[in-house]
């Protein structure tokens, strides 16, 4: 028989159940990449890019410190993680690079923010800040920040299984290239949306001193906002542990759960920056409109000055959850929830399985998406 304890407790926790979703605009900070604790927690790939097929190897933890391909400069206190421009390389090797994966994965109901200064950019050049959970195309994947070679333009998306789609977008971009959010439609090149702004990719974001990215991913939807350096808001600027959505204005993109159940669709997201070279897209079908040469022989291969902008300077990255909750899911407890005041229902899908392997194989058909839709559309 139930006590009148507990009874109490259970109709507490439908409300709060109910209500959570319609009133998620704030959050509280639960993470922290910062300063000389920046690269903590975070899995470094390892091995060379088997994933999008780039003339990279994306370094140990160990040589990323060893090579300075991932440190933290002291002068500023902000996180480098960068391409190698100071060895020569010869036909057939690969240039060092890094790849870095949040050892935590963060659940519906999280938020996250990257405050970077400078971003990669150039020929050949191919960098990432995006998220994926650990099962692909099941668990889904946001792209916050993605460009190749002389884009100038910031491209968004989300990779889905099928039944997700971009429908009455809230946002302030028109550029909508794709709505589909399925891998299986449109050759897997997720539903885009791409910032207007010629300063949030490239030169003209690396010029302006970059800004900060806010990623939600809400059982209402997900939606990203860029803020240029000179128009950061103060409630991000001012490091406060709790911040508030409503005082971001409409976001540059947005998906509604209108058209993707973001529940259904999304599973907890590790976090990742790379940055790779040539490969499936930047030395895809759209190389030749603004880069000249052949990409590996031509730039990845010889001194590495073609590199000197290959870098991603970063400020912080911190992840916050709907007020109340903890959707952090941490590496050693997936599975089973990260603390006893979670509120999140962690799947059971992370702990055990060989993560790397199901999502490098779903990398390859972003990539290849990507390719083949560009193909497409010049057919
Ligand atoms: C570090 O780099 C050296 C030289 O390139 C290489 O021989 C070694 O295998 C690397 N170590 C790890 C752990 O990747
Ligand atoms: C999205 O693409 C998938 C795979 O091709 C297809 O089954 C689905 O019907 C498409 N959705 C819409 C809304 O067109
Ligand atoms: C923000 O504040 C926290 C807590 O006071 C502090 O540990 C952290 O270093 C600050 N982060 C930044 C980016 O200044
Ligand atoms: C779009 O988002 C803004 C900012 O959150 C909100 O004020 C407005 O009501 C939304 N518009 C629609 C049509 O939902
Ligand atoms: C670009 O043009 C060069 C020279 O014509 C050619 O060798 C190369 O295959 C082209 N690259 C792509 C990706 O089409
Ligand atoms: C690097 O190589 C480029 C192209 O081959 C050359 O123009 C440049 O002078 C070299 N720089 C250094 C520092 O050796
Ligand atoms: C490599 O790039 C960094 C900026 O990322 C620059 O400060 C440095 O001078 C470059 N090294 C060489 C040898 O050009
Ligand atoms: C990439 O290489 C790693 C390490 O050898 C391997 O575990 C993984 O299965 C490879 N992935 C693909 C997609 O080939």
């Amino acid at each position: 028989m139930l006590s009148a304890h507990s009874t109490m407790a259970a109709a507490l926790a439908c409300v709060a159940l109910s209500v959570a979703p319609v009133t998620a605009t704030s959050y509280s900070m639960v993470k922290e990449y910062y300063g000389s604790s920046f690269f903590n927690d975070w899995t470094f790939y390892n091995n060379y890019d088997n994933l999008t097929n780039g003339d990279v190897v994306y370094v140990s933890a160990g040589n990323a410190s060893a090579y300075q391909l991932a440190y933290v400069d002291t002068t500023t206190n902000h996180a480098i993680i960068k391409v190698d421009n100071t060895s020569t390389v010869v036909y057939d090797n690969k240039r060092n690079s890094v790849r870095i994966a949040s050892s935590d994965s963060y659940a519906v109901g999280s938020l996250w923010v990257a405050d970077i200064y400078h971003a990669p950019y150039g020929c050949s050049v191919w960098p990432a800040w995006w998220s994926q959970a650990a099962l692909w195309p099941q668990g889904g994947e946001i792209d916050t920040f993605e460009g190749i070679n002389t884009d100038t333009q910031n491209q968004m998306s989300l990779h889905t299984e099928t039944g997700c789609t971009a429908v009455s977008q809230n946002q302030t971009s028109t550029l909508v290239a794709s709505t589909n959010c399925s891998y299986a439609a449109n050759s897997d090149q997720g539903c885009i949306v791409t910032d207007p702004s010629t300063g949030s990719y490239g030169a003209g974001f690396a010029s302006a001193g970059g800004g900060a990215f806010v990623t939600e991913m809400a059982s209402t939807g997900i939606s990203i906002w860029f803020f240029p350096r000179s128009s950061i808001p103060s409630s991000l600027s001012n490091n406060g542990s709790t911040i508030d959505t409503s005082s971001f204005g409409i976001p540059v993109a947005n998906w509604p759960s209108t058209g993707c159940n973001i529940e259904q669709f999304f599973q907890p997201q590790n976090l990742i920056f790379d940055i790779t070279l040539c490969g499936d897209w930047a030395d895809g079908a759209t190389w030749n409109s603004t880069c000249s040469g052949i990409c590996y022989n031509n730039w990845v291969m010889g001194n590495g000055t073609d590199y000197n902008n290959a870098y991603f300077e970063v400020g912080y990255v911190r992840v916050f959850s709907t007020a109340g909750t903890n959707t952090v899911v941490s590496a050693t407890t997936s599975g089973s929830g990260s603390s006893p005041t979670t509120s999140t229902t962690s799947s059971s899908s992370a702990a055990g399985l060989p993560h790397d392997g199901f999502w490098m194989a779903a990398t390859i058909l972003v990539v290849v998406g990507f390719f083949s839709s560009a193909l497409f559309r010049l057919a």
